[in-house]
């Protein structure tokens, strides 16, 4: 088969050794544009997995690999005065001039020709070739002449950076530093990739870089304001470029590219040129090396062309997209650092190390115990103050708000659980949220609990309007706070829009068969076509309304229970006025933030006059509306939160969605989790994280990065209500608070417990 690799990268090289090992009578010539040198960039790491397939692919090349591989272990992250090491992370990293070079010798070697400082205008000058790899980088000609097939997709990314060097050395660990200039934080990505040289990688955000004044320097010049910030770190040394072909500052914003398929006829696209990952979780080249070793592979093996692409397609894309994924969060995390940059040094250094997501809290535990248990016991002391003897999980660390303790991080989140009678909580619900606060979670809040009939969402839902409801909440209440130290929290709230509805298990949402009653909203907008259309508020039924939620809350009050939420999400009657896809007003209600605000914050005020000041208030709201620029973005949410923060707001409890029939919501783990961390970290208020948090690892995660304080599981809690108890015996973790009743039954577990991880060798 005749060849022809378009470009001389990892790549194209790489492919073209590989096609060689599996047949030397293809003839195949690479074409690079530069000179063998010429090579922008510094160093590239590779990960040892990486390694191993090098090796599988071609022992030769992998062992002068290897051979010239800086090795390191850790990594430090230098910040606000502290240099904080985290150790067993095991990188390795090689000059990209000498990958290279090693891979051009390899390929004279084996009879592959290359042909340098010669660059192909366009594939029409390559017809005489069977194949046609277009390796030609991020930049690709190829994939811009045939952009109709390829369908390239191309995400500018938002921060600025430049890829330098330096003889300084940073051989100890993978360093990040992280300076707070005149012009706002710049951060460096360092590590030593040869004997006497380091990549050293600076990045800013684009404001920051405008600041600066960098898009009108040379690259002299910018190299000099860089080597000022970054002097203390860099020993005398100073920066280099070898960047000299580019013109301009060199610096670059990211692009994430994607492209719908990767193969047009002969011709097919590899590394850079089909799909980039961010430079933060080193794996570009790791991308374009597999890929190559792939596409060769399935060339031999299959029984054509067209289905050696389809193979190389199928199988490449679902790594591509894996990788491009944890790349994403990573990137986001660099994009939105200096959101964090008001944490705790350590804190700080855990929520980078875990920012792709890749590395869970017990995966650090297993790359440098102590280091994680140093950061558990500083998340311990920064809760109560107190030096703790022992390190323990951050979900049993406890948590206050006002004069409210809890005695750990996990929240039952509310659930509707439709088995009211007239409002009045059953004996269903006393078994449910009794077993739940047995279950050891530090707070249990009942479902959406309603302050008015005509204000539930459905004739099942529980009521605090009625003397009975009162008392029949009590005796829930007492039994909570006599048999179990957990928590007490009620949800108050009114449907809205969304009420007169079927129950959850017949069709949610759907009005009633029959019996249904006349619902209020901001703007007579009907949730759905089939739903009726609620009557526009007047400002008597506001007032109304208000005045059924301070005797409500009179009532919890008397009730004891511990802390009051208010449900201004999920498209009820609050969320209704919050956004603006169902608030239409056009008096003092309606139209910008503040006015869509105004109910709740009168309600919110009115019931925080009657609750007592000791006692907590929490809000929760829908922080997307998914429905793009329209509705409630996250970054509104932001400034909601800022709004009930000011107005006294204790927590935030960050859900999403549930505001239109319109949605999109793009689920997946913890997927609502960046909201809750945004708001606490732009606004700084505490927040509860809900949504698809499901193991206990998720749990610590989110704690010990700061990205929320309190994390709400509902469905977890629906097929296990000892939840807590179970998570504390997987940790092995043997304070959480069991009912005496039930210790034979925790002894027992804690022995199997102990007794798995001695088989799997966790001991
Ligand atoms: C700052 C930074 C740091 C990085 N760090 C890492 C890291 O630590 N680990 C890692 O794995 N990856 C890293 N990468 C990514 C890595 O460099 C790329 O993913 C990798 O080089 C992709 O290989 P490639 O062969 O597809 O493309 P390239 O390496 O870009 O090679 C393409 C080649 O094609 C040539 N070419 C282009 N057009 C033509 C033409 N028309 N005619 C002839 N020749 C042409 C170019 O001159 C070039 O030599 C980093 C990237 C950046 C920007
Ligand atoms: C059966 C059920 C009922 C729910 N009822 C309420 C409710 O009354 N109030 C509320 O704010 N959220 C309610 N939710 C939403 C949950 O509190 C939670 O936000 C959501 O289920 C996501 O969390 P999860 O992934 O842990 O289930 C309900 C969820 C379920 C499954």
């Amino acid at each position: 088969m005749r060849v022809a690799c378009l470009g001389g990268g990892p790549a194209g090289l790489y492919f073209a050794i590989s096609m060689k090992l599996h047949d030397p009578s293809h003839d195949i010539t690479v074409f690079e544009r530069n000179r063998p040198d010429d090579t922008f960039g510094w160093g590239v790491v590779l990960s040892d997995e990486t390694l191993e397939n090098l090796t599988a692919g071609d022992p030769v090349s992998a062992k002068t690999i290897r051979d010239h591989f800086a090795y390191w272990d850790d990594i430090a992250v230098h910040y606000r005065g502290r240099i904080i090491v985290s150790g067993g992370h095991g990188f390795s990293g090689i000059g990209r001039k000498k990958l290279l070079n090693i891979l051009q010798d390899r390929a004279s070697a084996l009879g592959i020709e290359l042909v340098f400082e010669r660059e192909i205008a366009s594939t029409d000058e390559l017809t005489d070739y069977d194949l046609i790899v277009a390796a030609d980088g991020l930049n690709s000609k190829t994939r811009t002449e045939h952009a109709e097939a390829f369908k390239p997709e191309i995400d500018r990314r938002a921060c600025k950076f430049v890829w330098l060097g330096t003889h300084q050395k940073f051989d100890d660990a993978f360093t990040f530093i992280f300076e707070q200039t005149e012009y706002g934080w710049m951060w460096a990505h360092a590590y030593q990739f040869d004997g006497d040289t380091a990549t050293f990688i600076v990045e800013c955000s684009e404001d920051t870089w405008a600041k600066a004044g960098f898009g009108e320097m040379n690259q002299a010049e910018s190299i000099a304001v860089c080597e000022a910030i970054f002097e203390e770190y860099l020993g005398g040394h100073c920066l280099m470029t070898n960047a000299h072909h580019i013109r301009g500052s060199a610096w670059l914003n990211f692009p994430r590219v994607l492209c719908e398929t990767w193969s047009h006829g002969n011709v097919v696209l590899m590394g850079d040129a089909a799909a980039t990952a961010h430079f933060s979780i080193g794996s570009g080249t790791k991308l374009a090396l597999e890929s190559a070793i792939a596409l060769a592979e399935y060339l031999h093996s299959e029984k054509d062309m067209a289905s050696a692409f389809q193979r190389y397609e199928d199988e490449r894309r679902m790594e591509v997209l894996r990788l491009q994924s944890a790349a994403r969060n990573s990137l986001e995390w660099f994009e939105d650092a200096e959101r964090y940059l008001n944490l705790d040094p350590v804190q700080f250094a855990y929520s980078l190390l875990t920012r792709s997501q890749r590395i869970s809290h017990e995966n650090l535990r297993l790359r440098d115990k102590a280091w994680l248990e140093g950061a558990e016991k500083w998340f311990q002391k920064s809760a109560t103050g107190e030096t703790p003897d022992a390190p323990h999980p951050p979900m049993f660390t406890p948590f206050k708000l006002r004069g409210l303790t809890l005695k750990n991080r996990i929240v039952v989140s509310p659930m509707a659980q439709y088995s009211a009678v007239d409002g009045t909580p059953t004996d269903w619900h006393l078994v449910h949220l009794g077993a739940r606060a047995q279950g050891g979670a530090g707070l249990v809040f009942t479902e959406m609990t309603c302050v008015s009939a005509e204000g539930r969402i459905s004739p099942g839902c529980t009521g605090l309007y009625a003397p009975a409801h009162e008392a029949a909440w009590k005796r829930i209440v007492d039994f909570v706070h006599t048999h179990t130290d957990s928590k007490f929290g009620i949800q108050l709230g009114h449907s809205g829009p969304k009420g007169s509805t079927q129950l959850g298990w017949e069709a949610a949402d759907a009005p009633l068969k029959q019996g249904n009653w006349e619902i209020l909203a901001p703007s007579a907008i009907a949730w759905s076509a089939h739903n009726q259309v609620p009557r526009e508020m007047t400002c008597a039924d506001m007032d109304k309304v208000r005045d059924q939620y301070i005797a409500a809350t009179e009532m919890a009050q008397r009730c004891g229970f511990d802390l009051l939420e208010l449900h201004y999400a999920h498209g009820y009657l609050m969320s209704a006025f919050i956004t603006s896809l169902t608030n239409r007003r056009t008096d003092g209600y309606g139209g910008a933030l503040d006015n869509r605000l105004r109910f709740p914050l009168e309600v919110f005020h009115a019931v925080r006059a009657v609750w007592p000041a000791d006692k907590p208030i929490s809000v929760r709201i829908s922080a997307n509306d998914w429905v793009g620029e329209d509705g409630v973005t996250p970054e509104e949410a932001v400034e909601i939160a800022r709004r009930l923060k000011g107005a006294g707001v204790d927590i935030i409890d960050v859900s999403a969605g549930q505001t239109s029939v319109r949605a999109q919501p793009v689920y997946g783990r913890m997927f609502q989790t960046p909201f809750a961390d945004r708001i606490r970290n732009e606004v700084g208020i505490p927040t509860m994280a809900v949504g698809n948090i499901y193991e206990p690892d998720h749990v610590n995660s989110i704690l010990m990065a700061g990205r929320a304080d309190l994390c709400c599981l509902a469905r977890p809690h629906l097929s296990d209500p000892n939840w807590t108890l179970h998570a504390a015996a997987q940790l092995g973790y043997e304070d959480a608070a069991w009912s005496k009743q039930y210790y034979a039954g925790r002894d027992q577990l804690h022995r199997l417990a102990q007794r798995a991880e001695m088989f799997t060798g966790k001991v």
